[in-house]
């Protein structure tokens, strides 16, 4: 969602933050801007649409002076995408430039009140409230910008990441937090703030997480952070442990391809750390042996692909572990009155670690007494610190908007606490267990051999990607796994596109199926097979063209009734959504590049959901 930016320091401030914005994109957005401190003068250039629109009308930064600024992508909330929309707002005055990420939820009495003051507003943003009413309370407390700020922060309520600069201070930026993620970027004579990291490594791998209620001020050489209460506090310091090259296409058309030709590696790199002779380890976990004893009910709790993640771990863990699994929707967790207590153990994935209705569960889970272990890619993001124990995805950056390298690390994450706890709970019998260490071991190179074939999916692609409407059908893990591969395919390629349980079809949804239709069969799970080979048949007796999935041991079976295959290598039921998902991303990503779509940021998508 939202992007901000924002330097001080030695060099000309518009093409760093320009270059920042561009490495903001991948979040989503339909328009950009910028401001600069002209000496005592704040310039203003914003632009709807494309980062391109508003280079071209700032000749790349060369038309803005300045040593000093703020720059934002916007992705509309209150009020339509539009060039006065757009950040940066100015105050009434022009003394006041503001950036702000998330949502001011009572921006509506605010405004009205600073109306009543004959404060004049310009766009139909809730953002426009903020510097408003901050160049209000600057003049009410003679010029005292922090005590402005704070009593502003006082005022508001809702999420915010906030970037704010002043005519008056033309060396200064002040940063803000609430809910929504801000780090402060320590440079060599310069400073800076951005809504995540990509945007300032280029120029310092150093950097700190801003906390909620943390004030900071930043001048070229002085990064101060102070507590909700204006006291002084010491942040500690990270270091930024991947490389630039990881958010780059690095020759790749698209970050998709790249991201999901990454994943045999992001996978082994997930799972190195934890595997040693023979066993699964999770050192650090807080969670003991007694501590899961006790627990009597697990939930998974996510949103997206992160959720389809728990839905096939519903599958795994419960018949595994024998203990009840639900999987609930992050957006529904908190509305839906959970049956969550100190006896239960609440697991949520996320990638981004921001996702705000994950966050929101969350909380709601800890406040009913719940034990928090989180699955997370980005290290340090807000769900990781907010979780009783963290276990890291090992992914990388993911920049295309479609998760596809970070689902698969969940997945094979997921797995492997599944097992630790199986282990720890005696849930299955050593040798099972071994087994299943071992072939853990392997889907690295199973999935390095899937990406061989990747021309045979190009082809099933390319004779599909015509299709107006999709069913993805199967029955238990292949259900779960649909789930995904629809997802994938109606994201980027915008084309209609529904997964069933194949045992649904009769109860209503076969009635969709005609002439033509495209059905991906999905045949993974060989307990199921004779019933998975009946639904094929069930549907192309009505006219559907059938894609089948399929695993080599059970090709023979399948051919005879499909139209198409795809062939996965064999291996042990618990991994067959690990390697199933990686040609389903592959169709989706090739289907998408037939109809000439925007693969890596999809219409009115963005990467990290920070609204409700
Ligand atoms: O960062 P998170 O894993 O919390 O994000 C959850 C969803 O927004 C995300 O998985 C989304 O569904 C993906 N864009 C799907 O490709």
């Amino acid at each position: 969602m939202c992007g901000i930016v924002g330097y001080v320091g030695k060099e000309k401030a518009a093409p760093i933050l320009l270059d920042g914005l561009a490495r903001l994109e991948y979040r989503g957005y339909d328009s950009a801007g910028v401001c600069v401190a002209d000496g005592s003068e704040l310039r203003v250039c914003k632009a709807k649409g494309r980062l391109q629109n508003l280079c071209g009308l700032c000749s790349d930064g060369e038309t803005l002076p300045g040593k000093l600024g703020i720059g934002h992508t916007r992705w509309a909330t209150h009020g339509e995408p539009n060039d006065i929309n757009s950040h940066p707002h100015l105050s009434q005055n022009g003394k006041i430039a503001l950036v702000h990420n998330g949502i001011i939820e009572n921006y509506a009495e605010l405004k009205a009140y600073l109306m009543k003051k004959g404060i004049h507003f310009v766009s139909d943003t809730d953002s426009e409230v903020v510097v408003q009413l901050l160049e209000y309370y600057y003049k009410r407390f003679d010029g005292d910008l922090m005590r402005a700020v704070y009593r502003v922060l006082a005022t508001i309520e809702g999420a915010y990441a906030l970037g704010i600069i002043c005519a008056d201070r033309p060396d200064e930026m002040i940063a803000a937090r609430k809910d929504a993620p801000l780090l402060l970027g320590y440079g060599d004579g310069c400073s800076f703030i951005a809504s995540d990291a990509t945007a300032i490594i280029k120029y310092t791998r150093e950097v700190s997480y801003m906390e909620d209620g943390e004030v900071a001020v930043l001048t070229a050489d002085s990064i101060r952070v102070f507590d909700a209460h204006h006291e002084p506090i010491e942040k500690e310091h990270h270091t930024i442990d991947w490389e630039i090259s990881a958010a780059e296409k690095g020759g790749y058309a698209h970050f998709m391809m790249k991201e999901i030709m990454e994943e045999p590696e992001a996978i082994r790199r997930t799972i190195s750390p934890h595997v040693r002779d023979g066993k699964i380890f999770f050192e650090g976990l807080c969670l003991t042996q007694e501590m899961l004893r006790e627990m009597s009910r697990l939930y998974i709790v996510a949103c997206g692909s992160s959720y389809h993640v728990g839905m096939v771990c519903k599958y795994t863990f419960e018949k595994m572990l024998r203990i009840p699994v639900e999987v609930q929707l992050a957006s529904e967790f908190r509305y839906c009155r959970p049956i969550v207590d100190d006896k239960t153990l609440v697991i949520i994935i996320s990638q981004s670690g921001e996702t705000l209705d994950t966050m929101a569960a969350l909380r709601e889970a800890k406040s009913l007494g719940a034990r928090i272990l989180s699955v997370v890619n980005v290290v340090g993001s807000s769900i990781a610190r907010e979780s009783d124990d963290v276990l890291y995805t090992w992914a990388g950056p993911e920049i295309a908007v479609a998760t596809t390298k970070a689902y698969a690390t969940q997945l094979i994450l997921m797995d492997m606490i599944g097992l630790y706890f199986a282990d720890l709970l005696q849930a299955i019998p050593k040798e099972a267990y071994s087994a299943l260490v071992e072939e853990l071991q392997t889907i690295p190179d199973k999935l390095e051999r899937i990406l061989d074939q990747k021309e045979t999916i190009q082809y099933h692609a390319s004779k599909y990607f015509n299709h107006s409407s999709v069913f993805f059908i199967g029955r238990n893990l292949d259900y779960a796994l649909g789930l995904e591969g629809s997802l994938k395919l109606k994201e980027i390629s915008y084309i209609h596109s529904e997964s069933y349980a194949s045992g649904e079809l009769k109860h209503g949804t076969i009635s969709l199926v005609e002439e033509g239709t495209l059905v991906l069969a999905l045949s993974l799970y060989s307990p199921l097979l004779e019933k998975a080979v009946s639904n094929i048949v069930e549907v192309r007796s009505r006219g559907a063209n059938v894609l089948a999935l399929t695993t080599e041991r059970d090709r023979k079976e399948i051919s005879k009734n499909a139209d198409g295959l795809i062939v996965v290598p064999d291996t042990m039921e618990m991994f067959l959504p690990s390697l199933g998902v990686l040609p389903l991303q592959l169709f989706a990503y090739y289907v998408a590049l037939e109809r000439g779509c925007d693969i890596d940021k999809p219409r009115n998508l963005a990467k990290s959901v920070t609204v409700e």
